[in-house]
Order: structure tokens, then sequence, then C-alpha cells
């Protein structure tokens, strides 16, 4: 039988393995060993997605934990290479930017193991962000490129990719495919399983269509005291003039963060505030807070497409995004950290709301088209 490794670590990635995950229970006859680096391991950051999105247990867990970038992707690769010495997987599956993923990358190329990188292609082209390295690292290790969208393929033609190979995949000879976002299949998947069993909105007292969701989590927005004060300043503010409460689950990075601001006396929560910061939640009440906002604010790349599954209106609070076919159909508007520039967008969204738009994603199967593209 043949053996396909994922690696996962953080919370994005289970949700895209999730959905590779099922592609390969379909299929039927390829073990599907899956590697947690233990890059997030809060139970609210990794096991509640295992617990609601139907993965089995990690077959791998290497428990390396939090720290600084070398020491964190050094501690995932030293375990990654063990796992392929020991398991031999004809084929590394790798996903997103994370560390983990630019781990496997390096561990996998060295020992001629194939990888698939889904997700590939995405550019900010801003080598200060982390997650740029870390993608530019696994594309350019990898066998099979699947792309999620059209300028993902055309960024890759721009680094030299052949976006029409012939003869059979490698290293040196990639092949990039456009397949469609994973993230859709499992919004698609698991959206009407949110409905029936998530009862967040009432657990937190608000109504649908009658509160804004906002997430945080980028380190250039919480690592700079400015930045996290004018979007959190921003927010409030939004909330007051709008009269409606802002929900936000706090990723375990803001909240240390917001912590120290405090301590420091440079952020105060008024009692009366509507500005509701809540743990991380599970994904099952994430996708219902999602799809029940009245609009979205965020720098994550996962919440940003989520939002357009969704038909929400989403304000990025960052300078530039991977996701630029959003902004293009005006689904989604870059604001950066700069409050007036949320407030309009806020203001803007909330008057006219989103225009209609062609799917741009695929159509919640690629996860399908990922697995049978690696069989063949
Ligand atoms: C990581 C990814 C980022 C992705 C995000 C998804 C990298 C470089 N960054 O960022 O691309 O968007 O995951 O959420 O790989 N922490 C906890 N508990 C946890 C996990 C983290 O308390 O379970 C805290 C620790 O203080 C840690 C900090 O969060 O130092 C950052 O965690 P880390 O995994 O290094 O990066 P993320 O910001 O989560
Ligand atoms: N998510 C979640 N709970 C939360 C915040 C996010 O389940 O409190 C989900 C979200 O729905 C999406 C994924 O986590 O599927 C996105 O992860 P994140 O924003 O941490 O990372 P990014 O996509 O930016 O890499």
């Amino acid at each position: 039988m043949r053996k396909v490794m994922s690696i996962v670590g953080a919370r994005p990635q289970f949700v895209k393995a999730a959905a590779i995950d099922r592609a390969f229970h379909r299929v039927g006859h390829v073990k599907h060993i899956l590697l947690h680096t233990g890059q997030h391991y809060d139970a609210a950051m990794s096991q509640v997605f295992f617990d609601e999105l139907g993965i089995p247990p990690a077959d791998i867990n290497l428990g390396v934990g939090s720290g600084p970038h070398g020491q964190q992707t050094a501690r995932m690769l030293e375990g990654i290479e063990r796992a392929l010495i020991e398991h031999r997987p004809d084929a590394l599956i790798l996903y997103g930017d994370t560390n983990s993923t630019v781990a496997g990358a390096l561990a996998a190329a060295k020992l001629h193991v194939p990888i698939a990188h889904v997700e590939a292609g995405l550019r900010s082209f801003n080598m200060a962000m982390p997650e740029e390295v870390n993608r530019v690292v696994c594309d350019h290790c990898s066998t099979w490129l699947f792309c999620p969208t059209a300028a993902a393929v055309r960024n890759l033609e721009r680094e030299g990719f052949s976006v029409a190979p012939d003869g059979p995949p490698s290293i040196d000879h990639p092949h990039v495919l456009m397949t469609g976002d994973v993230m859709l299949d499992s919004s698609m998947h698991f959206a009407a399983i949110a409905a029936q069993r998530s009862d967040i909105l009432d657990r937190l007292g608000v109504i649908s269509n009658a509160y804004l969701l906002a997430t945080i989590h980028r380190d250039f927005n919480t690592d700079d005291p400015r930045r996290l004060l004018a979007i959190c300043g921003a927010l409030r503010s939004c909330s007051a003039s709008h009269a409606i409460p802002v929900v936000v689950p706090v990723h375990p990075r803001t909240r240390e963060r917001i912590l120290r601001l405090q301590a420091d006396g440079l952020w105060m929560l008024d009692d009366d505030t509507q500005l509701r910061l809540i743990p991380p939640v599970g994904y099952l009440d994430m996708i219902e807070l999602e799809r029940h906002a009245r609009l979205i604010l965020t720098d994550s790349g996962g919440v940003q497409k989520e939002a357009y599954f969704f038909n929400k209106p989403c304000v990025v609070l960052r300078p530039e995004t991977e996701w630029v076919e959003l902004v293009e159909h005006g689904q989604a508007r870059l604001v950066d950290a700069e409050p007036h520039r949320i407030q309009d967008a806020v203001g803007a969204f909330l008057k006219n709301g989103v225009p209609s738009c062609q799917p741009l994603y695929g159509d919640g199967h690629a996860a399908d088209a990922i697995v049978r593209c690696m069989i063949e």
C-alpha cells in the first residue's frame, strides 16, 4: 500500500489537512500518516480541531512547542527527518506557509521524498513576513505545486516554473496545477454541521447579522504596540459609532501582547465596552460566527477567504494580501493598521455590503483533485 505523510502544526493546517484526509479516505488504498509538529499545542489551538474535524489522532507528535524561529524550525527539522527515515512515505504533503511547512520542505528535499505543496504560489511580495520566506522555500523544494488561484499560478510562472510541464513530475521538473482551495472544501463540508452543533451566538448573547467579528495575530500587528493599539482603538471606535458589538476570538500571541499593554497602562477596557475579547474558539464556532457576522476584520489568511465563502465583507488589517482577487472583486479592502482607513472601510461596507462575485476558489472539491493527481 502506498504511504503519504502530511505535516501539520498550526491551526489553519488542521483545517486544510482534514479536507485531504477525507479525500484519501474516499480513495481508500493509500495510507495517510499524520505528523503534528506541536507548533500549536493549547487545546483551543490544536485538540479541538481534531475533535471537531474528524481528523484521526496524529501518528507522530514532535511536541516542539513555541520558540524563536530558528530554534522552533530546527527542532521540527530534526524530528521530521527522523520520521521520514522511519516511515519512508512515497510523498510528503505540506500546507501553507508556517514554520512547520518550511521544516518539512527542507527535511524531505534532502531525503529525496517528493513534496506536494497545498496552497502553492501565494505571495505577499513582502519578505519581512516569515510566512513569505517559508512559502518561497517550500515551493522551490516541491514536486507538485497545488495552487488555489490563477494569481498563484502566475506568481510561479514569474519565478520560472513551467506551467505546462511534460514528463513525470520531480523536484527538478515540478508540476504546477490549479486545483481550487481546500479551505473552501472544509467550509462547505462543515457549515451545516456548525449550524446544528454550535450555540456560540447564544453563549455570547449576540444576534445574527448584528455584530462584527475580528481576529488579529500577525507578528507585525501584535508585536508592535503602536499597531496593536491603533487596531484595538479602531475596533472600539467602530463599535461605538455603529452601536454594534465586536466579537474578537483572541489568539494566544495577541492575548499576551494585550496583557502587556494593560500592564503598561496603555490599554484599558471600559466596563461598557462592546468589544468582546474571548478565548480562541473551535472551528465549528468560528465558522458559525463568520456565517452570522455583519462584517469581518482580520489579518488572517484563512479568515479573509472564509469571509468571502460566507458572502461577508472583509476589512484586511494588513498593508497587502496574498489573496489579491478578493480585493480586485471588491470583497475585501486593505486598510493596514490605520484607524481612519479601518473606520472608512467598515462604514462603506456596512452601508453597501459586497458586490456579487464569481467563484474565486474552485468548486469545493480541491482535495479530491489533489489526491487524484498525486495517485496518478
Ligand atoms: C503561526 C504561523 C502563522 C499562522 C498562525 C496560525 C509561523 C511563522 N507562523 O503563527 O503563519 O498564520 O500560526 O494561527 O509559522 N502560543 C500559545 N499556544 C499555542 C500556540 C502559540 O500560547 O498553542 C503562543 C506562544 O506564546 C507563541 C506565540 O503564540 O510564542 C506564537 O506562536 P507561533 O506558533 O510561533 O506563531 P503564530 O503566531 O501562532
Ligand atoms: N479559526 C478558528 N478559531 C479562531 C480563529 C480562527 O477556528 O478563534 C480558524 C479559521 O476559521 C480558519 C483558521 O483558523 O479556518 C485560520 O487560522 P489563522 O487565522 O490562525 O491562520 P492563517 O489562516 O492566517 O494562517
